[in-house]
């Protein structure tokens, strides 16, 4: 039974279709079956128990649980940063051809790299910006990690054009050459957000995105992804115990005991 189907989903996104199996056809992302258990000393530690999801191309998708209960760990999953135990990840992309119904949990590692920095964006709650770069190079830095040094260094104005431009859009230009360390936090986190969206990924991953932001702060911070989504068509999974944030969401998913409840 997959994720889009499941009785505990508490809003459809608007025209979203009601049939698993169309929904199925039209997933750009499919979990199935999903485990993932941590080798501790002398003992294994579950936390996916069997996780089922789909994500629809373009949508805005939020979920909540308690602390401990498997969020970071299925999006770590999802975005390649970290491998499954068992299951399935099953890909549909709309602008790749060579990923459809694709499953990215058998690939090579380096095939694994490329999809996690050209399909996917990813946004923390602690915002990752490094330190030693000015605001404009973090927003660089997935299109340098995307480039050689060569095809960069030709690219390079274009690029910086472009980063300039997320920028603007999310509300810091005039913030690109100063450290992160002289931005608050809804402006670095409005950069971790450029910064996802520099490769124009398909599905951004936001992991408690506005969890170190103060409540008027991170209202801004839904109101800008709400935006990005609308205008860009980029999707959103946003992993939140914000109800404000979650209530933005196309659907809302409650993950208990490592899967997605009622299944
Ligand atoms: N690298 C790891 N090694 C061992 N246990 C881990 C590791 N990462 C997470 N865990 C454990 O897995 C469980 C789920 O963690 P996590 O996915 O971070 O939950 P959530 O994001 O929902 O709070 C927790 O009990 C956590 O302690
Ligand atoms: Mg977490």
């Amino acid at each position: 039974m997959s994720a889009s189907s499941s009785p505990n989903e508490t809003r459809k996104a608007p025209g979203a279709d009601s049939t698993a199996k169309t929904a199925d056809a039209t997933a750009l992302y499919s979990v199935r079956n999903l485990h993932k258990e941590y080798q501790m000393p002398g003992v294994k530690v579950p936390v996916l128990r069997g996780c089922d999801l789909e994500v629809r191309h373009g949508e805005i998708l939020a979920i909540i649980g308690m602390s401990g209960v498997g969020k970071t760990t299925l999006l770590n999953i999802m975005g390649l940063l970290d491998n499954p135990t068992s299951g399935e990840l099953i890909y549909n992309s709309g602008a790749d051809d060579s990923l459809r119904n694709c499953d990215l949990a058998n690939l090579q590692l380096n095939r694994k790299c490329s999809i996690r920095n050209q399909h996917f964006g990813f946004v923390f709650q602690f915002y990752h910006l490094l330190p030693d770069l000015t605001v404009l190079e973090n927003v660089l830095l997935p299109s340098m990690i995307a480039l050689s040094s060569g095809e960069y260094g030709s690219q390079r104005s274009k690029l910086q054009e472009r980063a300039r431009e997320l920028l603007d859009r999310v509300g810091v230009l005039d913030r690109g050459d100063f450290p992160p360390s002289r931005l608050s936090g809804g402006e670095r986190q409005r950069v971790a957000i450029a910064r996802a969206l520099m490769n124009d990924p398909e599905l951004v991953f936001c992991d408690e995105p506005t969890g170190n932001l103060d409540t008027s702060t991170g209202e801004r911070i839904h109101e800008l992804i709400l935006e990005l989504n609308r205008e860009l068509g980029t999707g959103f999974i946003l992993v939140t115990h914000d109800q404000g944030l979650a209530s933005l969401a196309g659907r809302i998913l409650t993950m208990r005991d490592g899967r997605f409840e009622d299944r």
